[in-house]
C-alpha cells in the first residue's frame, strides 16, 4: 500500500463515519456509532495500525492526514450529540405542556343526605336549648328497649315494636325477655336510659339514629328508619316546658304561623303521653288526602317522662320530673321536602339525591 492508496481510504472512511453520524436518531445509536469509528477496536486505529506496510519514509505523513480526518469526525459527533439533546429535550417539553388558559375541570359538588340534612337541623334548633346530641347504640338489650321503659314481656305494645334479635354467639338465650339478649333497637327510647345513668341531672340530650321494626314496608313505613329522641330532667320541669318547647319547634321548622296541637296520646314510658300535631303542610288545615282530612298532621309523640322510667334510670321521681320526645326523621323530611314515599331515602337512586 502506498500513501495515495492510504490517503484514498482515510478519506472513504471520513464519509463514511459522517454518513453514519447523520444517520443516528438517539445518543446511544451515536455512541455506538463512535465507539464503531473512533473506538480502542475502531475502524480509525484498525487502519493506522496497517501503516507498517507504507514505505518508511512515508510514515511520518500519516499523522498529518490521519489527524484532521479523526477531528472532523469527533466535530460532527459533538454536533449530532448537542442535536440530538435538544430534539430530546422539546419532545420532553412538549409532553410537559401546560395550557394555563384552558378553563378548569368543573368540580363535582356533592351534598348532604336529605336525611342528613334535616336531622342536623333539628339537633340546630334544639341545641340553642341547651340540648347536646347523644349518641346511642342501635343493637340494644331487650332490658333497655323495653322492660326499663316500662313496656314488660306481655305488653301489649310489643306487637307494634317487634324487631330482630341478635343471638350472641356464646349465649344460652332461652327465648325469655330477661335474658340479656340483643336486639335492633325499635326507637331511640332506650337512649334515656343510658342519658339517665351516664349524666345527672339538670340533663338536655338528644339521640339521633336508626331505628328498625319487624314492618310491611310501604310508602309510610320503613324496616328501618330514623329518629330523633329528646330528654330532659330537672327539677320542676312540667308539660307547659314540653307545650313551648314543641311549639318554638313546629314554627321553627315549619313556619312561624303553623297552628300546633296536643292530643292525649299514649306511651308506657311517659304519663301523660301525647300526640304533637301540626296543621297539615299541605292543605293549611282546611283538610285533604294528604292529612286524612283532618287538617292535621302528627309528626311526634311526647309526654312526662314516667316515674318508673325515672327511677330505672337511677333518679328520685319524688325530685325530677323529665320530658321526652321522639320524632321520625324521615316524616319530618317528607313533610318539608314535599316527599310521599319513605323508600326513596334509602333507595340510592342518584336522580333524587342529586336534588338535595
Ligand atoms: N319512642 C316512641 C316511638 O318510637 C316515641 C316517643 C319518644 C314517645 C319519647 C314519647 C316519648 O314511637
Amino acid at each position: 500500500m502506498d500513501l495515495e492508496a492510504f490517503a484514498a481510504r482515510l478519506s472513504a472512511l471520513r464519509e463514511r463515519a459522517l454518513q453514519a453520524v447523520r444517520e443516528t436518531a438517539d445518543p446511544s445509536s451515536l455512541e455506538q456509532v463512535e465507539a464503531a469509528y473512533l473506538g480502542r477496536k475502531g475502524e480509525l486505529r484498525t487502519l493506522l495500525g496497517g501503516i507498517g506496510g507504507l514505505p518508511a519514509e512515508d510514515r511520518p505523513r500519516v499523522g498529518a492526514l490521519a489527524n484532521p480526518i479523526r477531528e472532523d469526525v469527533e466535530r460532527a459527533i459533538a454536533q449530532r450529540r448537542e442535536r440530538l439533546e435538544s430534539i430530546a429535550l422539546e419532545v420532553r417539553l412538549a409532553g410537559e405542556r401546560l395550557d394555563v388558559t384552558l378553563p378548569g375541570r368543573p368540580l363535582r359538588r356533592g351534598s348532604l343526605h336529605p336525611l342528613v340534612e334535616t336531622e342536623r337541623e333539628i339537633a340546630r334548633f334544639f341545641g340553642r336549648y341547651g340540648f347536646v346530641v347523644y349518641e346511642s347504640p342501635e343493637v340494644e338489650t331487650d332490658e333497655r328497649n323495653f322492660e326499663a321503659l316500662n313496656i314488660p314481656a306481655d305488653h301489649p305494645a310489643r306487637d307494634l315494636w317487634d324487631t330482630i334479635y341478635l343471638q350472641p354467639p356464646d349465649s344460652e338465650a332461652t327465648g325469655t325477655p330477661d335474658d340479656g339478649r340483643l336486639l335492633l333497637r325499635t326507637h331511640t327510647s332506650p337512649g334515656q336510659i343510658r342519658a339517665m345513668h351516664e349524666m345527672s341531672p339538670p340533663l338536655r340530650v338528644l339521640t339521633p339514629g336508626r331505628c328498625y321494626r319487624y314492618e310491611a314496608v310501604d310508602a309510610s313505613h320503613g324496616f328501618e328508619f330514623f329518629q330523633v329522641e329528646g330528654l330532659m330532667v330537672d327539677e320542676g320541669t312540667s308539660l307547659a316546658h314540653l307545650r313551648g318547647l314543641l311549639d318554638e319547634f313546629a314554627h321553627a321548622m315549619f313556619g312561624a304561623a303553623r297552628a300546633t296541637r296536643f292530643r292525649p296520646g299514649y306511651y308506657p314510658f311517659t304519663e301523660p303521653s301525647v300526640a304533637f300535631d301540626i296543621g297539615c303542610v299541605s292543605c293549611e288545615g282546611s283538610g285533604c288526602p294528604a292529612c286524612g282530612r283532618s287538617g292535621w298532621m302528627t309528626i311526634l309523640g311526647a309526654g312526662m317522662v314516667h316515674p318508673v322510667v325515672l327511677r330505672n334510670g337511677g333518679l328520685d321521681p319524688e325530685r325530677f320530673q323529665g320530658l321526652a320526645f321522639g320524632m321520625g326523621v324521615d316524616r319530618i323530611a317528607m313533610l318539608r321536602y314535599a316527599i310521599n314515599d319513605l323508600r326513596v331515602f334509602l333507595a340510592n337512586d342518584l336522580r333524587f339525591l342529586e336534588r338535595f
